[in-house]
């Protein structure tokens, strides 16, 4: 694991209360990558990762779901609409807590999805309590990785999975030029640490779970940073960020040191279910 102590959890919070505009501006509902297979629209490989995450994870027609780090809330609601899923999301953000609750409410989302505005390493959502826990590129933002793991593993019923996606940094031996690539990203995206895929899987064998799948989609999704990066260029968001700050530019300048460190290596992107078997 690579880690990265200067983030501070308030930084993460004021983040995402601010640039979820611009996440919404620049990329659609949904705060992850895409998943390419081929020429497909950005906003249709969104909707392409949520899909394979969800058919990998045999998500069922009903089942109570936990959405951690939802948000704008566009997985919660995906599992709403798609697989009629009961689903709470939870936001460490209270501006996307109030947006994902609204745009549910536009939308007319049925089973209407419950939106939390808690720190999900905080959080008491019920021991045995859901069929499914999911999380897409969150837990890059815990601190206390192993210990949420356990938590979560507490939410799962017996059988129950957990689904989620995350940027990883890539398997040791890694180079001094590489740390110093993950350590760029962690920095400019608010990462306290990225786990490799290796140090995921246990993380949730430790917290009792069974890995039942696991795989790198880098190659299928780095095409989202070429886009964004496109996407800063042509339109005026940047100067738009300029006018909120300078931690807003921030993010903006690190969409290149995603894309080096996907391309050299010393990031990729993996996918992960597990399952509780007990
Ligand atoms: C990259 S976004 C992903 C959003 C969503 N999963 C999606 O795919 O559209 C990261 C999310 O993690 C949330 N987050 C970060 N730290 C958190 C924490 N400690 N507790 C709850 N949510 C957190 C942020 O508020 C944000 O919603």
């Amino acid at each position: 694991m690579i880690e990265h102590p200067s983030v501070k959890k308030q930084v993460i919070r004021n983040h995402y209360d601010i640039s979820t505009l611009f996440y919404r501006l620049l990329w659609g509902p949904h705060i992850h990558h895409g998943y390419w297979e081929g020429n497909e629209s950005p906003q249709l490989a969104q909707v392409q990762l949520t899909n394979k995450l969800a058919n990998l994870a045999e998500i069922r027609a009903g089942s109570v779901v936990y959405d951690i780090g939802c948000g704008m809330g566009g997985s919660s609601q995906w599992l709403a609409k798609h697989r009629s899923c009961q689903v709470t999301g939870v936001t460490l953000s209270p501006v996307q807590r109030l947006w994902a609750a609204s745009s549910a409410k536009w939308n007319r989302v049925s089973p209407a999805p419950k939106f939390l505005c808690k720190d999900a390493e905080q959080v008491e959502l019920g021991p045995n309590s859901a069929d499914y826990v999911w999380s897409i590129e969150c837990t890059e933002h815990l601190f206390d990785k192993p210990a949420f793991f356990k938590k979560a593993a507490s939410w799962l019923k017996p059988g129950g999975r957990f689904a989620l996606c995350a940027w990883l940094a890539k398997e040791s031996p890694i180079n001094t030029d590489e740390r110093e690539q993950v350590e760029r990203v962690c920095d400019g995206m608010f990462c306290p640490s990225l786990g490799s895929q290796s140090d995921y899987v246990q993380w949730f064998e430790d917290a009792g779970l069974r890995m039942v799948n696991t795989g790198i989609w880098t190659r299928q999704v780095e095409r989202t940073w070429e886009i964004c990066k496109a996407r800063v260029e042509r339109t005026g968001v940047r100067y738009l960020a300029r006018l909120l700050g300078k931690n807003h530019t921030l993010f903006l300048n690190h969409f290149d040191a995603i894309l080096n460190a996907y391309k050299s290596g010393a990031m990729e992107y993996g996918f992960f279910v597990a399952e509780n078997g007990v």
